[in-house]
């Protein structure tokens, strides 16, 4: 791995994508408490994973990453969105996230709630208006049936709808990766299929790049469960031990903390091994995924 060019990319990236999101809700015409509430969570920081997954496909590709900068920045609003509404009373109820109080402590649960609403269906207006030239209509069409499927019903939603009904009871390990694979693991996929759908990959890639996510997917909420147990406050940035408190099903309470290393491990072989055989191996999507597997935050 060339370190140095993936700490490069990843730190260029991240500015122009964390720009970015404050300029696309400046524009917006909207209550400023709205649009203050959207900026707060968007600019808490966060490591904007999926963004960076957009961009490492177009690179593996040689695409120009500018190509994907909408696109990033709809997923980064989507899972901004998810993780407002994720911390609310009613939901994990907690009180902080990317290192400062959560939206609702902040902004009262109403305003929490439309703040997530606002991000989440602006997200399409930026799939669609004002695209890169050279992204053709079918492209838009294809991000936004992609996207919006992962994170739906089927997807996301229906991912922490299960994770909610799961809490307290006894589910067996296909149930846990169902949970994993939807409320985590389809917005990664969406993020890896929107840099194949803007390179222009072949039916077989994308086919190729959707079995990697799925790994990725369960790999990265594999090392969330993991860094809720031994991860510090401080760098992840939200409190420990949320999940004991609520009652979550999890990879380290369904196989213990060193089955879940081991099924973390797995996961990652495979996703690497994907990587391989799309002669993938040298590029960002690797380095991204070592990250994920010893991510500390
Ligand atoms: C946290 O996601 C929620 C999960 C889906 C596990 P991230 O770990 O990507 O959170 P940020 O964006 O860096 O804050
Ligand atoms: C949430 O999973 C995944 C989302 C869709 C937000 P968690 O509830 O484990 O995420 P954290 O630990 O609060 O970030
Ligand atoms: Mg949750
Ligand atoms: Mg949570
Ligand atoms: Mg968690």
């Amino acid at each position: 791995m060339n370190t140095a060019s993936f700490d490069l990319f990843m730190e260029q990236q991240k500015q122009k994508v964390d720009r970015a999101l404050l300029e696309e809700v400046d524009r917006i015409k909207a209550p400023q408490v709205l649009k203050d509430a959207m900026s707060y969570s968007l600019k808490a920081g966060g490591k904007r994973i999926r963004p960076l997954l957009v961009f490492a496909v177009l690179d593996a590709f040689g695409k120009e990453l500018e190509y994907g900068m909408k696109a990033a920045c709809a997923i980064e609003m989507i899972h901004t969105y998810s993780l407002i509404h994720d911390d609310l009373p009613s939901m994990d109820n907690d009180v902080m996230r990317r290192g400062k109080p959560t939206n609702h402590i902040v902004y009262g649960e109403a305003t929490a709630i439309l703040a997530g609403d606002a991000l989440l269906t602006h997200s399409f207006t930026l799939l669609t208006e004002n695209m890169p030239k050279g992204i053709t209509a079918e492209q838009k069409l294809e991000l936004v049936s992609v996207i919006s499927s992962c994170a739906g019903a089927g997807g996301m939603v229906g991912g922490q709808t299960a994770d909610m009904e799961a809490e307290g009871k006894a589910i067996s390990l296909a149930e846990l990766e169902y949970i994993h694979e939807h409320k985590t693991g389809r917005l990664l996929s969406a993020s890896v299929l929107a840099g194949a759908i803007l390179a222009g990959a072949t039916k077989e890639e994308k086919a190729a790049l959707k079995d990697f996510s799925h790994h990725l997917g369960l790999a990265f909420q594999i090392r969330d469960d993991i860094l809720d147990i031994e991860g510090s406050e401080e760098e992840i940035g939200k409190p420990v031990g949320s999940d004991v408190a609520n009652h979550k099903n999890t990879y380290p309470a369904l196989l213990t903390l060193d089955g879940a290393k081991a099924k973390l491990q797995e996961e990652i072989s495979v996703a690497l091994s994907v990587l391989k055989e799309l002669n993938m191996e040298r590029g960002f999507l690797y380095d991204i995924t070592k990250l994920v597997a010893f991510r500390t935050k």
